[in-house]
């Protein structure tokens, strides 16, 4: 009996061995911290670099089914869009008039014969456009990168209600509307990477993701307190933009902030955290990116104390 209970025992512990983890996994060296990250930027669907080409290989190998669709469905109704789960095209049939193919442009073509839609994503990457078309109501996804769209009208996204995103990568905006994204209800993601932009206008509080990176926001680009009220931000990418200060105040929920290539030159001990507050701790925010500023980070040493990580720049 006693040698039946000495191998169960040893069974028992070599079996906890066996199940251990190896230290190797536990130890988070800051090397692969980085890693994580980027890959919270893929589980978001972002590549801050995807080439054109890419996407449109995307679009592509859906694109045969939809081409069929189109010659072989009557307009659908609510609930047969409802109960299908392939991708199909938007139903411009309701009630405010545009036909299946969405509302026309002002070259008289349908946006979806001079765009290409896929359930409610509108995709008008590198179609040489010099305006938003008009977008069908159900949209939820709007990507036009790579054109050459100038302004943003006020009237561009009027009444858009169902937008979640809008990716105007690589255009030459120079202006936009102040009232051109306000009223959008759903907004979520706003992507204007590699523009023109000198003033950004008026944001809806609904935004999670921000891109207005290689802009020409300079001195006076981004109002005062224009982020405060996002509660459900959490990336803010203003790199490549002449900036001269960060801007304050930034939500609580902000987990990535990339400024780097700007003109910053200081920053205060009350920038992150607080100083009156020993205890407050800002744990979200693990990717501040300060690098390619004419900033000395070691000037400011208690201004980390409540951030999990370092920010990046240089500490000389
Ligand atoms: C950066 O700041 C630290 C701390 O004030 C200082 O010792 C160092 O000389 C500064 N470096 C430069 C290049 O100004």
């Amino acid at each position: 009996m006693k040698t039946f209970a000495n191998i169960f025992l040893g069974l028992f512990i070599f079996e906890a061995i066996v199940a251990a983890p190896t230290i190797d996994t536990l130890i988070y060296g800051s090397e692969t911290y980085d890693v994580a990250l980027e890959d919270l930027d893929n589980l978001y669907d972002y590549n801050e670099n995807l080439p054109v080409d890419q996407a449109e290989i995307e679009i592509g190998t859906v694109l045969p089914s939809v081409t069929r669709e189109i010659h072989s469905l009557p307009p659908l109704t609510e609930e047969a869009e409802e109960e299908a789960s392939t991708p199909k095209l938007i139903d411009g049939s309701s009630p405010h008039g545009s036909g299946l193919l969405g509302p026309q442009t002002h070259d008289g073509l349908p946006t979806c014969l001079l765009c290409t839609c896929l359930g409610t994503t509108v995709y008008c990457d590198d179609h040489e456009l010099d305006a938003v078309p008009p977008l069908p109501k159900k949209t939820t996804h709007f990507y036009s990168r790579y054109n050459r769209i100038k302004k943003i009208n006020k009237n561009d996204f009027a009444n858009q209600n169902n937008l979640k995103r809008i990716d105007l990568t690589s255009n030459f905006i120079s202006e936009i509307d102040e009232d051109a994204f306000r009223e959008l209800p759903q907004l979520q993601e706003l992507v204007l990477r590699d523009n023109k932009i000198q003033q950004l206008p008026e944001l809806p509080p609904t935004l999670t993701f921000i891109d207005v990176s290689d802009n020409r926001l300079g001195r006076k680009g981004i109002k005062e307190e224009a982020f405060k009220d996002m509660v459900d931000l959490h990336h803010l990418y203003i790199t490549d933009n002449n900036l001269d200060h960060i801007p304050l105040p930034l939500p609580e929920s902000l987990q990535a902030l990339h400024l780097q290539n700007n003109n910053i030159q200081e920053m205060h001990e009350d920038t992150f955290c607080k100083m009156k507050d020993v205890a407050y701790a800002r744990r979200a925010l693990e990717d501040i990116r300060l690098d390619g500023n004419p900033i000395n980070l070691s000037k400011t040493p208690s201004a980390y104390m409540c951030l999990p990580r370092l920010p990046i720049g240089s500490l000389i």
